[in-house]
């Protein structure tokens, strides 16, 4: 990119999508836990133009409120005429003398230094054209040559004759251009062809005619001119995207078991010798320490792990903070609002819900522990319910360090256990259990001697 010239990058977003089969506009559709849109902006942003112009329309208001807190100028495209009638819609906000990367919101893998390549040689007598040489080139416009190799044009498949279907180089839907050049030539672009679109694509054609020559760039990674057009388009970005995760962490040093069978839905951050088995998936922000095994089919959103944590397999987190030497699962559910210490121990079926676990606690099996505060060495045994909702309002359960309490206690919120009590099996606690004190609260056992079992009553014919 010139340093001398400033940069404006147009978005094109505003159409339908209709071959998506969907209520939501095409650009709204997720990719890697994220808006296709949000891939595109991303890219557009780390090459620092002076202005991103996003063009919207179909599904106004959910793309326009995707966008309201991000830096850029939203444009209107109120009927859905074509590429080049959405270009048109840019052109007044667009800065006079820049160089204008426009991109195609449906064109979400591109790499950020293909496209700055594709800026270096724009001025008043080239123009930048991405293209893209591919085994099945249905549906893309083709790129027209003479017989000297210059590019000419380029047609639509629609519009395309026989020979033209046949020409394997594509447009990728990228080009960069003089603001001053797009001013001249996009108002000359008309709807005569077999969509009755004002294709943008015909400003090859119109530059070419002026003299323009039309440089392309032929990417060399095949994946990432893909456009995206309908659900299988979608389903493959969405494992070109999985590829790229899974090798960035495995050149990070991440034991990614199978490359092929992880999702990164957003930022993942790993420690050193971190190894990650078959089938998770992460969401938003993962933070993850050294030494750390996550087993297969977890589900970790949010979560923040110190080091040497063990996440055995199919355990769902969400919004969590867990210390060092954690180990968590298999089939935990740890939600919003969970911090355990370090050294805690969650076992199988267990939840737990915006509590604080202390260090050295243990929840090994088949509880539930919501709105709570434990302390540190405590043991809950299996099957201990915290009782935090009473049909219209949340209490919180207080348990003190060294507790014990016995297996299938209920904890009937608000109630507190003070420092080294202890909980008999099967009590339900309602009152403060005063520190060091035993707490009670099942029916006394009887014993009857020699009971003898009712027999069964035969019936008569
Ligand atoms: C377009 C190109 C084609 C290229 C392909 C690459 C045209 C005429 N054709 O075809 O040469 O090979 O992309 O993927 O440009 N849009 C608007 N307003 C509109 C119509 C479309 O903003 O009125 C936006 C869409 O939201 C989309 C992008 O422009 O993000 C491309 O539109 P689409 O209809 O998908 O064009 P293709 O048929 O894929
Ligand atoms: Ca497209």
């Amino acid at each position: 990119m010139s340093t001398a010239v400033i940069s404006n990058i147009v978005i094109l977003a505003a159409g339908k999508g209709t071959r998506m089969v969907s209520a939501q506009p095409k650009v709204m559709q997720k990719l890697a836990g994220q808006p296709m849109l949000a891939h595109v902006l991303q890219t557009a942003v780390l090459l620092q133009p002076a202005k991103i112009i996003v063009v919207y329309g179909y599904g106004a208001e959910q793309v326009s409120s995707f966008l309201v807190n991000q830096d850029v100028v939203l444009v209107h495209q109120k009927e859905l005429l074509g590429t080049g009638h959405a270009l048109l819609q840019a052109l007044p906000y667009i800065d006079h003398h820049a160089k204008v990367l426009i991109m195609y919101g449906d064109v979400p893998l591109l790499h950020p230094d293909t496209l700055k390549a594709l800026m270096h040689k724009v001025d008043r007598n080239n123009l930048s054209l991405l293209t893209q040489q591919i085994v099945n080139p249905l549906g893309y416009g083709r790129v027209v040559r003479d017989r000297y190799g210059a590019v000419k044009r380029i047609v639509e498949e629609k519009d395309a004759t026989e020979s033209e279907k046949k020409i394997d180089e594509i447009n990728t839907g990228v080009m960069c251009i003089l603001a001053e050049q797009l001013g001249d030539l996009l108002p000359k672009i008309n709807n005569l062809n077999a969509q009755k679109e004002y294709y943008l694509t015909d400003l090859i054609d119109l530059a070419a005619r002026e003299g323009i020559l039309i440089n392309t760039f032929i990417s060399t990674d095949m994946d990432e001119t893909l456009g995206i057009n309908n659900r299988t388009h979608l389903a493959m970005a969405e494992k070109i995207l999985r590829k790229r995760a899974a090798e960035r962490l495995l050149n990070q040093g991440v034991c990614v078991v199978d490359p092929d069978r992880i999702d990164v839905r957003g930022q993942l951050d790993c420690g050193t010798d971190v190894e990650i088995d078959i089938g998770c998936i992460f969401e938003g922000n993962v933070k993850i320490g050294d030494n750390v095994k996550v087993g297969a089919y977890s589900i970790l959103r949010d979560v923040i792990l110190g080091n040497n944590v063990q996440i055995l397999p199919y355990t769902l987190m969400e919004s969590a903070i867990v210390g060092n030497d954690s180990r968590i699962g298999p089939y935990a559910r740890i939600r919003p609002g969970t911090q355990l210490g370090s050294g805690v121990h969650v076992g199988d079926f267990v939840e737990i819900k915006n509590a604080i676990i202390g260090n050295e606690s243990k929840i090994n099996h088949m509880s539930y522990v919501g709105d709570s505060e434990v302390g540190e060495r405590v043991n809950i045994g299996a099957g201990t319910i915290t009782c935090n909702f009473d049909g219209e309002n949340k209490h919180r359960t207080i348990i003190g360090d060294n507790v014990f309490i016995g297996s299938d206690t209920q904890l009937v919120a608000p109630v507190t256990v003070e420092q080294g009590a202890t909980i008999g099996a099967g009590s339900t606690i309602t009152k403060t259990v005063p520190e060091g004190a035993l707490a009670l609260s099942r029916v006394k056992q009887i014993s009857v001697k020699d009971w003898v079992r009712p027999k069964k009553i035969r019936k008569q014919d």
